[in-house]
């Protein structure tokens, strides 16, 4: 079987060694003969990449493992570049989240005012990478899952329309694991229908494959629980507050009892209770720093401590093993399904097709083909279609540096009140973010 060299670019990632081991126990179904760490923060790397050099020596001597700052040693010869950056680092996830706060506004990696602002960091970032990819290894896939995913492949789509670029994120993953167990099923017997766009999304159909359709017995326990489960079957999400998250699904569904929500519409239905019960002076980010991140880099530190990984600190990750599915599906062509964010071209009818979607697809060695989904209601439609011109306005606002759009971007966030209130955070916005925007005029 052909033994694959990877790169991972985001080297000194909090997820880069659970990844690492994932990988490891992947190796049957995903061989691979190179593994690169790829950062531009030589310091943070070295910590995760020292520690990761004890472990594989004693855990896959054949592999072949180094760490760099240097692209060309990175990127050469790579078959798959598998991307997690955060431009900015944990420092301005931390202002993004607490610049809109100060204003009364929800805080948020991803969503509103601090998704934009993330976004603006990450295309600079992202055309990076895949620009070094593109030189070093023309055939490479690069699989992204660096965030914020929608405006990044929007981006994408707009300014690297032909590379080989395939965003992707894990909350569904997370979440249909949930439904796995709610109604008593390995998530791999499952076939989902959904649509939407990033963090912006509805199922519409959870099946086996004998075609049995769970939808209604899943609502039902939704209705009352949320997706808060018994076992947590979602390793990823567990610390409480991604509890109250999966909680707050219910009153997702109680607003549109349609359709199984995506957890991260409660920044766009419930703006106001996420303010409410939000610390301004400690966030998500103050979480993830005292917790994952603090973790991470501890067991690495005792690794290289201790010259051992035996009984070492660092976990496999087994919820990320769709990034391996996802390597699989193009490199050996296993036309498996999975949701992806991909331009619309008719997936949803009723949508834009320049729209970059999240839907259900079959991958195979020419990357994804997106799965019809048909028509869809007004009401999530009208959400939609408010969010995805917030993206695109992001995205014209970097390419055009204009203070215009990106403040037209914030007035048309659905977790904004009013043009005022975006002018104030977009100035704000502006200062924190010197050194990583282009300048708007
Ligand atoms: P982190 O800050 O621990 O790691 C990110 C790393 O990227 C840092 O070491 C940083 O130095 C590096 N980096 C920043 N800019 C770079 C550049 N231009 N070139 C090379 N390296 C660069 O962050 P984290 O919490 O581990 O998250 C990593 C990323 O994964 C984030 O974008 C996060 O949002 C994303 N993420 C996505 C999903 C998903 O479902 N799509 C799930 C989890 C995390
Ligand atoms: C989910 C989302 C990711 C996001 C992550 C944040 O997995 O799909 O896109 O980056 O949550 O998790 P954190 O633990 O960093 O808040
Ligand atoms: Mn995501």
């Amino acid at each position: 079987m052909k033994k694959f060299s990877v790169v991972i670019a985001g080297g000194g990632s909090t997820f880069t060694p659970g990844i690492v081991m994932m990988m490891l126990d992947n190796i049957e179904r995903f061989p691979m003969r190179e593994l690169v760490l790829y950062d531009n923060d030589g310091d943070r790397q070295a910590v995760l990449g020292e520690a990761l050099e004890i472990l594989l020596k004693e855990q896959a001597p054949d592999l072949k493992f180094s760490y760099t700052t240097d692209p060309e040693e990175a990127f050469m010869d790579k078959d798959f570049c598998m991307a997690h950056i955060r431009v900015g680092k944990y420092e301005m996830r931390e202002k993004d989240e607490k610049i809109p706060l100060r204003h009364g506004v929800i805080g948020q990696e991803t969503c509103g005012p601090g998704g934009i602002a993330y976004g603006m960091r990450s295309i600079t970032g992202m055309l990076e990478i895949i620009d070094h990819m593109e030189t070093y290894s023309p055939d490479c896939w690069m699989l992204n899952y660096s965030n914020p995913a929608a405006i990044v492949a929007e981006a994408c789509r707009v300014l690297r329309p032909n590379s080989k670029v395939l965003n992707i994120c894990d909350m569904p993953v997370g979440t249909l694991r949930r439904m796995s167990q709610i109604i008593g099923k390995d998530p791999q017997d499952l076939e989902v229908r959904y649509f939407g766009l990033n963090h912006f999304g509805w199922w519409t159909s959870v099946k086996d494959k004998e075609g049995h359709e769970y939808i209604d017995q899943i609502r039902e326990y939704v209705a009352e629980n949320g997706y808060l489960t018994q076992i947590e079957v979602d390793t990823q999400h567990m610390d409480q507050s991604w509890q109250e998250t999966h909680k707050k699904a219910k009153d997702l569904l109680a607003v549109n009892p349609r359709y199984l929500p995506n957890t991260y519409l409660k920044y766009y239905l419930y703006p106001d209770y996420e303010v409410a019960h939000s610390d301004r002076n400690y966030t998500r980010a103050n979480e993830v720093m005292n917790g994952r991140e603090k973790e991470v880099f501890t067991a690495a530190r005792n690794i290289i401590e201790k010259g051992t990984a035996v009984d070492g600190g660092f976990h496999i990750d087994s919820h990320a093993s769709f990034i391996v599915d996802l390597a699989r599906a193009i490199a050996f062509n296993t036309h498996e399904r999975m949701l992806m964010i991909v331009e619309n071209n008719g997936a949803i009818a009723n949508f834009p097709d320049d729209a970059m979607v999240e839907v259900p697809c079959i991958v195979g060695n020419d990357g994804p083909e997106p799965l019809a989904q048909g028509k869809i209601p007004a009401f999530e439609q009208s959400l939609m279609f408010q969010q995805v011109t917030v993206e695109k306005l992001v995205v014209e606002a970097y390419v055009e540096q204009s203070y215009q759009k990106l403040w037209q971007a914030l007035t048309l966030s659905k977790t904004v009140p009013s043009a005022k209130v975006a002018k104030d955070i977009l100035d704000d916005l502006i200062a924190a973010n010197k050194a990583y925007w282009p300048e708007l005029h």
